[in-house]
């Protein structure tokens, strides 16, 4: 049966990105077909029609439908799949929480029109910035859905610290394993290489990694360099780190591997309780776990801890541009 997935902001740059990669089969896997919906607003009906147009032009065999809509029901239909991507991006000089007035709002409304028209076992992935605060926000409308399916992303940084990792000590991306995320999608984010192994089959072993200082600064400003370099945020890596997450969600995380993605702090590692963190997490059967019993040393407990403050932060400056 088809997977219905939903892509918010889809006549936007990650949208436009994301929705071939969906098509083809890069987030569900080859054999499973799918019906996109996408929505946007009114302004962008006209390029989202065109999006629409490109996809039956490129005649996908796995895509078995497309609902392009400015109607958020309508879009929330029965989905299995949310990706929450709508909203508005930073430009050169801004911070993430500078675009919080715009888009917190957006998602508190689209949290009671994916409560009350999305399946009930529906999977939300929140992209669009600030990250993690909108997914908290979404969670905080929608209160019926499962705190366990709303997640914001952090993969993409994820990959971006497994590519400097490569870049850095000359191996291949696929032979890094193991890094880690912690807390906001933001430059307070904490790289955290301690427990990352780089295995080579010409070396026959796993060695563990030691980089600090300039690859933490290097990850964590990574999105403003974007900008800089393309006047747009990053795009193609973000629908693809999109995909990535939903994949190893749905899918599973290879034995013996993790992945970070932002989720509700239940209050591991000793984080507050009631913030959308960035955890390593394991997936089995279409559920996430967050790695127990790491063991975490000075430095890393410090920017564990300056990350989850920020978040708080975030939190009360969501609620008062909700008021
Ligand atoms: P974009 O401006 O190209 O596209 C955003 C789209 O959202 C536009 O088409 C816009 O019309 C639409 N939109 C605005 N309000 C909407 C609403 N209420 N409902 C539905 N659609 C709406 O931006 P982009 O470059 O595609 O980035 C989208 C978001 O993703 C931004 O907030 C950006 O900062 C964020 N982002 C996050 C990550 C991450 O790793 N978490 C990475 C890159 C970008
Ligand atoms: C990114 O990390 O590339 C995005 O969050 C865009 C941004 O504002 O940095």
């Amino acid at each position: 049966m088809a997977v219905r997935v939903l892509v918010t902001g889809a006549a936007g740059q990650i949208g436009y990105a994301l929705v071939p990669m969906i098509a083809r089969g890069a987030m569900l896997g080859p054999n499973q077909p799918v019906i996109l919906h996408m929505l946007d607003i009114p302004p962008s009906a006209g390029a989202l029609n065109g999006v629409k147009m490109e996809l039956i032009d490129a005649a996908f065999p796995l895509l078995k439908g497309v609902v392009a809509t400015t109607d958020v029901v309508e879009a929330c239909s029965g989905v299995n799949i949310a990706i929450m991507v709508g909203g508005f991006p930073r430009k050169e000089g801004m911070e993430r929480k500078d675009v919080m007035s715009k888009n917190v709002s957006i998602y508190k409304a689209q949290a009671s029109a994916l409560e009350q028209h999305a399946a009930p076992d529906c999977k939300v992935l929140v992209v669009a910035n600030p990250a993690n605060t909108n997914a908290l926000i979404l969670k905080e409308f929608a209160p019926s859905i499962p705190a366990k399916n709303i997640t914001c992303l952090t993969r993409l940084d994820h990959n971006r610290a497994l590519g400097q990792i490569s870049e850095r000590l000359n191996v291949q991306v696929s032979d890094v394993k193991n890094v880690i995320i912690w807390g906001n999608h933001s430059s307070t984010q904490y790289p955290d290489v301690n427990h990352a192994t780089v295995t080579t089959k010409g070396w026959r072993k796993t060695m563990c990694i030691r980089l600090h200082g300039e690859f933490i600064t290097t990850v964590q400003q990574r999105g403003a360099a974007i900008i800089k370099a393309r006047k747009l945020s990053s795009a193609l890596s973000a629908a693809s780190s999109a995909c990535d997450h939903i994949h190893d969600w749905v899918l599973g995380t290879p034995k013996g591997t993790w992945v970070s993605m932002g989720v509700y702090s239940d209050g591991a590692y000793d984080i507050p309780p009631g913030l959308i963190y960035s955890f390593p997490v394991t997936c089995e059967n279409g559920e996430w776990s967050i790695v127990q019993g790491l063991k975490i040393d000075k430095f890393s407990r410090e920017k564990m801890t300056a990350t989850a403050n920020e978040l708080t932060e975030e939190k009360s400056l969501a609620y008062s541009c909700l008021a």
